[in-house]
Formats: C-alpha cells, sequence, structure tokens
C-alpha cells in the first residue's frame, strides 16, 4: 500500500485509459482492492451457508422433534452439537476471519498481503466444520472425521493469527486522539486479541475431545457435563468479547455514542474471565454472577443507553439500525440474568437453553445481522445494501421468533404450562425467516448490486470505506 499513496487522486477520478506510472500504480491497488473483497465474499458466502442449512435449518428440525415429543433428551446429542457447531464456527468463524483478513492487512498497509494463505485458510475451516457436521449427523466414519475436523479447524486458526498478528496495532498517544505519549494499545484492540485467545482455547479444547471420542467415546457427541463447560467457554469465552471488541471499535461511530471508559471496559473482561475460571472449575452458580457483573460492566463501558453525542450513520441501511443494536445488548443482560435462574431453578435444561439462546440468537445473532448489513456491501467492492426494507424485516422476525423461543422454552421445558409447547415451532420458523431474511439481503447485495470500487479514491482506510 506504501507505494500507493504517492499516487495522484486526480488520476484516478479521470476514468480514462492511462500509461503514467501513477495509472499503473492506481490499476495495481484496484486489482488488489477487487482481491480483497472476492476473499471476503467467499467467507462470507460459505458463512451464510452454514448459517442457512447445517446451523438453521438443523436447529429448527432439532427444536420441532423436541416439541413433538414435549422433551429435550428425545433428540440425539450428535446432532444438537452439529447444530451448535455449525452455528459458532460455521457462521460466525467464517464471518470473523473473512472480516479479519479483509481489515487486518489494510491497517498495517502491507505491501505483500498473503492472500495465498488466507485462500488456505478458508479452504481448511470450510473443509473442517463440513467434515464435523456429516461426522456428527451422518455418523459416517466418525473416528476419523472428528480428529481430522478439529485439526483442520485449529491449523486455519493458526493460519490466520499468524497472518493478523504481523499487524502493528496504532498505539492510543502515538496515533490516537490525544496524543497523549503513551504508549497503550486502543481498547479494542486488546478486547479482540482476548476474544482470540478464547477462540484459540475453544479450538484446542474441541481438539483434545475430537481425539478423545474418537479413541474411547461411544459416539460423536460430547457427554452432557462436558459439553456444557465447552459451550460456556464458546460464548462467554469466545463470541461476547468478540462483539464487545467490534462494538467497542465501531459504535462509537456508526451510533454516536460517547467516548468508551477503558476502564470499564478491562473490568468487564476480566470480571468475565474470572467467570469462565469459575464456570470450568464448576462453580456454575457463582460464574453466572459474573457474567451478570461483566455483562453490565461492558454496557457501561460502551456507553450503550447513555445519549448519543451524534446523530448515528444509517445511510444505505434501515434507520432502525440503533435500536436493535440497543436491544442486542438488552438481550446480553437477559441471557446473563437467566443464567443466575438457571443456576437457581433449572431442572430440565431449559432455563439454561433461553438463557443460551437469549445470548446466541438475541445477542450475537442480531448484532452481526445489524453490523454485517451496515459494513459488509462497502467491504464487497463499495456495493449498497440491496434493500433496507428487507434488513428490518429481517431483524423484527429474528427478535419476535427469539421472544417467543426464549420464553416459552422457559415454560415447556420445566412444566409450567403445556401450551407453551405449540408455540416453540412457530418461534423456530419465525427465527429461520429472520436469518434467511438476512441471508437473501446479503447475496443479493453481492450478487445485483453494481460495485462501486472504481470510484473509490485511491488512499482509503476502513473507517472512511464505511463512515
Ligand atoms: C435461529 C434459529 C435457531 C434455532 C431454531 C435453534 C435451536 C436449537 C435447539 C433446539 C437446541 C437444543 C437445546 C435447546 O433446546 O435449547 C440448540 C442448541 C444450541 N444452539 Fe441453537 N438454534 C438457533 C440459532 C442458534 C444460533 C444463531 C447459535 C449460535 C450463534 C446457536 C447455537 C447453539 C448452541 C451452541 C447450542 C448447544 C449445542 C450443544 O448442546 O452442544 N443456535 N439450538
Amino acid at each position: 500500500m506504501s507505494i500507493a499513496l504517492e499516487a495522484p487522486t486526480a488520476v484516478a477520478a479521470s476514468g480514462r485509459h492511462d500509461s503514467t506510472p501513477a495509472a499503473v500504480v492506481m490499476e495495481v491497488v484496484r486489482a488488489r482492492e477487487a482481491s480483497y473483497s472476492r476473499l471476503l465474499m467467499a467467507y462470507v458466502s460459505s458463512g451464510l451457508l452454514f448459517m442457512l442449512l447445517p446451523g438453521t435449518f438443523l436447529g429448527v428440525w432439532n427444536l420441532l422433534q423436541i416439541s413433538g415429543r414435549e422433551s429435550v433428551a428425545s433428540v440425539s446429542p450428535a446432532w444438537l452439537q452439529a447444530h451448535g457447531h455449525a452455528q459458532v464456527f460455521g457462521w460466525i468463524g467464517s464471518f470473523i476471519f473473512g472480516i479479519g483478513f479483509y481489515s487486518i492487512p489494510r491497517l498495517r498497509g502491507a505491501t505483500r498481503p498473503a492472500f495465498g494463505a488466507a485462500w488456505a485458510c478458508w479452504v481448511m475451516w470450510t473443509l473442517g466444520v463440513t467434515a464435523r457436521w456429516a461426522a456428527n449427523v451422518y455418523g459416517w466414519q466418525w473416528r476419523l472425521l472428528l480428529p481430522l475436523s478439529g485439526t483442520l479447524e485449529l491449523a486455519a486458526f493458526l493460519i490466520f493469527f499468524s497472518a493478523v498478528s504481523q499487524h502493528r496495532p496504532d498505539l492510543a498517544g502515538k496515533n490516537g486522539p490525544e496524543h497523549s505519549g503513551k504508549s497503550q494499545l486502543d481498547p479494542w484492540i486488546w478486547v479482540v486479541i482476548s476474544a482470540s485467545t478464547g477462540l484459540m482455547l475453544v479450538l484446542i479444547a474441541n481438539l483434545a475431545a475430537c481425539i478423545y471420542l474418537a479413541w474411547r467415546g461411544a459416539g460423536p457427541a460430547l457427554p452432557h457435563g462436558p459439553d456444557q463447560r465447552y459451550l460456556v467457554l464458546v460464548t462467554w469465552g469466545f463470541l461476547v468479547p468478540f462483539v464487545w471488541g467490534f462494538s467497542t471499535k465501531w459504535m462509537p461511530v456508526f451510533l454516536g455514542l460517547k467516548a468508551v471508559r477503558p476502564r470499564l471496559l478491562r473490568a468487564a473482561v476480566v470480571v468475565n474471565f474470572m467467570g469462565i475460571v469459575l464456570a470450568l472449575l464448576g462453580w456454575g452458580a457463582g460464574a453466572t454472577v459474573l457474567f451478570v457483573a461483566g455483562a453490565a460492566l461492558a454496557i457501561a463501558a460502551l456507553r450503550m443507553f447513555e445519549a448519543s453525542r451524534q446523530e448515528p450513520k444509517t445511510r444505505g441501511i434501515h434507520w432502525s439500525f440503533p435500536f436493535f443494536v440497543r436491544m442486542a445488548y438488552g438481550w446480553l443482560l437477559a441471557a446473563a440474568l437467566l443464567g443466575v435462574g438457571a443456576a437457581l431453578w433449572d431442572t430440565s435444561g431449559g432455563i439454561w437453553g433461553a438463557s443460551r439462546h437469549a445470548l446466541t440468537v438475541g445477542f450475537v445473532a442480531i448484532m452481526v445481522m445489524c453490523v454485517g448489513q451496515r459494513i459488509l456491501p462497502a467491504f464487497a467492492g463499495m456495493r449498497p445494501l440491496w434493500s433496507p426494507r428487507l434488513m428490518f424485516i429481517g431483524l423484527i422476525l429474528l427478535t419476535v421468533g427469539c421472544a417467543l423461543r426464549v420464553s416459552c422454552e422457559v415454560i415447556a421445558y420445566q412444566g409450567y404450562a403445556d401450551w407453551a409447547w405449540t408455540v416453540l415451532p412457530d418461534s423456530a420458523l419465525l427465527e429461520l425467516a429472520g436469518v434467511t431474511a438476512f441471508a437473501v439481503n446479503i447475496l443479493g447485495t453481492f450478487i445485483l448490486q453494481p460495485s462501486h470500487e472504481q470510484k473509490l479514491p485511491l488512499v482509503v482506510g476502513i473507517n472512511q470505506i464505511i463512515s
């Protein structure tokens, strides 16, 4: 990127064929820009596929079975885990890698971005997640496929990690707004680093579990106890801090929020980490209280519910965007509180399940749908979002589906009222419709919307692309 900085932007605007050195440099920069966008679209498209079929469709199928038989124990744990794995790693993991590869090399102004490594990572990750799904759902060659999939996933992560760890982050004080002279990482970077560490630990635990199952297991599913602890690491150790990190980076701009409070954010990450340690040691009840405290601290740090200092940036997307982002943080708190309720009263797995889905659907999926439709069209070659109205429809369907699911899962599974069993299938179909609207909108953007990459100014950073 450094040579590009010397090329005059006036040539970029002319649009005429030109063979001056500046024009040649510009062509190189544009070709590289297109390669970044293609890479991002591959990660996002495979993520959407995992989300739709192996993820949500299987989740809906599981819930229909559970509701029909009025018992969660009647469904194969391998199928439940196949669904969770496809959502967390197939969907969210692919999105994180795609956005990471797209944005980090730019931030460090790489002269030779590692496209080969990024594509190798995509192939290994996609094969790894697919193999895991096949092993869990079909039981085909699972003693071979489980360790293979775990190895491929961890290897893909290490490729990603080595590519992005060469990134020299901005130091607050050097490039930070206050020029204070202090050498500190930007808060969003260390939160994302903590989330990446969480992801690495999850992938190591996953590989260890796969090897153990292949060697000693009677089937391809983890036993209930270890699975519950592993899920705490997945949700609070990986998904939650990632969303906090990206919220720290983008929400002050997108929502016009006041400046983040770094001390409170650090406290949120530390308290959340202590919660994970307690849960892994088997003190689940204490952990749930710490998760409530961590969520409250993060909300206060991000100033999510305080008056904004400027107008939100909703050009090209639906105006309800700030409402849904704030609501997602309401779901985060609800998920944490449900965890406390589960530790006190759960006799059926229903309150734990409701807490987990308040977190994965209400918080994570709503945030991904909000932020994804805000940034991905721009990253994919400066395209406009296909339909802001479809964005709203998807978000409202998912919100209503999630609210019905979370409330009725507690009532039905706990045996408080039988009618709740009849609501659960509808809640699942609403959620399926919501995430399908999101996928259609993103794929419609990639396929049907024209790219305006040619009009990009030559010297451009991520923040300019999405602001
Ligand atoms: C959108 C519609 C979804 C439906 C209908 C659905 C359905 C289900 C069902 C029926 C279960 C079994 C446990 C229980 O009864 O609570 C389950 C578990 C799970 N789901 Fe979902 N889900 C959906 C979305 C998601 C999303 C978006 C994520 C993650 C980003 C996710 C992650 C998980 C995980 C991690 C588990 C636990 C699997 C295990 O037991 O190891 N789900 N889901």
